[in-house]
């Protein structure tokens, strides 16, 4: 099999990560990966924002946890409640994709470009998961202010966060594939 698929069909989400930070190089490969997805009509909406700062991501930790402890929701508030709460599973790398809310197809855009970002990664050793988390976050009050705090510009939508790190620990094994989800018209 071709190295490209196989780095697709061995992509996992990993949930565990080691403390140790990421190599500035092994980032800059990852982001570019990200910045070369396709964007509708090349208008590469997407804006990233990469936190490593132990302060930030503390802060990060800390307004995801105050809003799902008042989300009503009852999943949302037990979570919440976790003394080890941390949406991001701990890792050391957290990447924030915003897209430019009048681009013709902001979540397209970032969603891909993301997904390149999870598939570099794989392909240096680097586990990732997506983390929706933070659309919900951004949508409340305390989340608007960390947006600002975070440097995400004005008119920038939230797209999708993902988790980056060494793993800690083996990959999972891959869920089956639903059948009946490919129609094929020849
Ligand atoms: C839009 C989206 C949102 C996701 N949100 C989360 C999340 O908040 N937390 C999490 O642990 N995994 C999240 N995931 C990862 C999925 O759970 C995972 O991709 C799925 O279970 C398949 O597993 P695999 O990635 O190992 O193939 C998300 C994935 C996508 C595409």
């Amino acid at each position: 099999m071709n190295e490209t698929l196989y780095n697709i069909l061995t992509r996992r989400s990993i949930r565990q990560y080691q403390q140790k930070q990421l190599k500035d190089e092994e980032v800059q490969s990852i982001l570019e990966a990200g910045q070369f997805a396709p964007s509708a009509m090349n208008q590469q909406s997407w804006h990233i924002t990469v936190v490593q700062s132990k302060e930030m991501l503390q802060k990060i930790n800390g307004t995801c946890r105050a809003v799902f402890l008042k989300s009503g929701v009852k999943n949302m508030e037990e979570r919440g409640k976790a003394e080890n709460f941390s949406p991001f599973y701990h890792a050391p790398t957290f990447i924030i994709v915003c897209g430019e809310a009048n681009a013709i197809a902001p979540q397209n855009d970032g969603s891909l470009a993301l997904g390149n970002m999870l598939l570099a990664a794989h392909s240096l050793g680097i586990g990732s998961c997506w983390i929706h988390a933070m659309n919900y976050v951004f949508s409340t009050e305390e989340g608007k202010a960390l947006k600002k705090e975070l440097g995400i510009p004005e008119g920038y939508v939230s797209v999708g966060a993902a988790a980056f790190g060494y793993k800690a620990g083996e990959s999972p094994a891959p869920a089956p594939r639903k059948e009946g989800t490919v129609h094929i018209i020849k």
